[in-house]
């Protein structure tokens, strides 16, 4: 329900700009926005921006336009926490903790345990004519992977994935309005499962991420608690919810442009271009969110200070100005400048193992399949945060 402060589009956190019940294609809205007014108000103290040159102005300017966005953290009530919504010098301590496990020689270690979850998971998907390509591999592959980086790999998968899709769907009213009522007991039992686990690792250590997290003295002492749960929540549902939606969004894209696909078949060491071109065109994380730190202008339109924007990345990555033929999935892009890991201090650690997923993804299926025919297209749903819930796809065997 929207209160009398609170403006439609901060309770939705931009839903009804780029999906939700009634939404059409958002790339439509964007496109639209881009051309009549790339710094839109949305709501009294609530902006979104649309153009490339300004979605990286804003993300490179972290003194600017400020991390910490949640309401509580403005007002003063609580300290910000994370890393994600917070500015410098707590996330780049934060951050420079938890880089160490995504370098690319300790992701390229996951390969082959990434592989043999997907081999797994692609030989039963196939021996259906039809399949939910939520349920049976966008989903479970990357929650494994995490799974296994963070030594839970013994936990429920399916908890874990109501967990994470419980606090996705709660962003918004938690992080913006600070009203936690639909989330709170999701992290009761989210932070009791983790709290044991951590208690456990505390004695005995076992190599794991979490493990290494538990165990690490930075100059300031150890990780407290709440760091440490902060890390788990932002790594199983963050890095979960975006890789299964690459995984979707490739399969939307090939079956929107099948001449593509079967060129990254004949030619498989297209499968890089082809994950940068299929992050480009529908963008995982649609938006980011950024508050201003004082007053400012942008484009003519005078910001507040604290007014909140919403950066919208996948509408960057459509930008005519700097993409040519945007609507296009090419995969002769070159130096594809997409931004949907983002882009300056906060841009996505976890990209390499995102991308070495998606990689295995197309490697270990094209070669299997002809072509794929998506059965059910709720282009809204489809790029909500967490993507859609299901979606049944017919796989043409090779
Ligand atoms: C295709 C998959 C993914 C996409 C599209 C994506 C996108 C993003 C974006 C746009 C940001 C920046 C947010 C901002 O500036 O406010 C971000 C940050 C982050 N991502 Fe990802 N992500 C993906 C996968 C992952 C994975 C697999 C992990 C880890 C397992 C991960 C962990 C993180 C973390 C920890 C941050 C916070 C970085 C910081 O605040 O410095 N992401 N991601």
């Amino acid at each position: 329900m929207t209160t009398e402060t609170q403006t439609e589009s901060e309770e939705s956190f931009g839903d009804g700009l780029f999906g939700g019940d009634d939404a059409g294609d958002p790339y439509e809205r964007y496109e639209a926005l881009r051309r009549d007014t790339p710094v839109t108000r949305m709501g009294e103290s609530f902006w979104a921006v649309s153009k490339y040159e300004d979605v990286v102005a804003i993300l490179r300017d972290s003194d600017t336009f400020s991390s910490i966005v949640g309401a509580k953290a403005i007002s003063g009530e609580e300290p910000a926490s994370g890393m994600i919504f917070n500015d410098p010098p707590m996330h780049t301590r934060l951050r420079g903790l938890i880089q160490k496990a995504f370098t690319p020689r300790v992701v390229e270690e996951q390969r082959p345990a990434v592989q043999a979850y997907c081999d797994e998971l692609v030989d039963k998907m196939l021996a259906e004519e039809e399949t939910d390509l939520v349920a049976s591999l966008a989903y479970p592959l990357p929650v494994m992977v995490i799974a296994n980086m963070l030594g839970v790999a013994d936990g429920d998968m399916a908890t874990f994935k109501r967990w994470s899709d419980v606090i996705i769907q709660n962003i918004g009213p938690s992080l913006l309005m600070g009203d936690d009522s639909g989330v709170a007991s999701t992290r009761v039992e989210f932070d009791a499962y983790f709290s044991k686990r951590l208690d456990l690792l505390r004695e005995k250590p076992d190599g794991s991420l979490l493990s290494e997290l538990v165990h690490v003295e930075t100059e300031e002492g150890r990780l407290t608690q709440e760091e440490l749960l902060m890390f788990c929540v932002l790594l199983l549902v963050a890095g979960n919810e975006t890789t299964t939606g690459l995984i979707i969004n490739a399969m939307r894209a090939f079956s929107e442009f099948p001449a593509v696909m079967t060129e990254v078949r004949d030619d498989l060491d297209l499968i890089p271009a082809a994950v940068e071109e299929a992050l480009r065109y529908y963008a995982p994380f649609q938006a980011t969110i950024r508050r201003a730190s004082k007053d400012l202008e942008l484009r003519g339109q005078k910001i507040a200070k604290d007014d909140r924007i919403l950066v919208l990345l996948a509408s960057a990555n459509r930008d005519e100005d700097v993409f040519e033929d945007p609507k296009e999935f090419r995969l002769d892009r070159g130096n594809n400048k997409h931004v949907a890991f983002g882009f300056g201090i906060h841009s996505c650690v976890g990209a390499p193992l995102a991308r070495m997923e998606g990689g295995i993804v197309l490697r270990t299926l094209l070669p299997r399949i002809r072509s794929v025919t998506l059965l059910d297209t709720d282009a809204g749903e489809m790029l909500l945060p967490g993507g859609p819930s299901s979606l049944r796809v017919r796989f043409e065997p090779a």
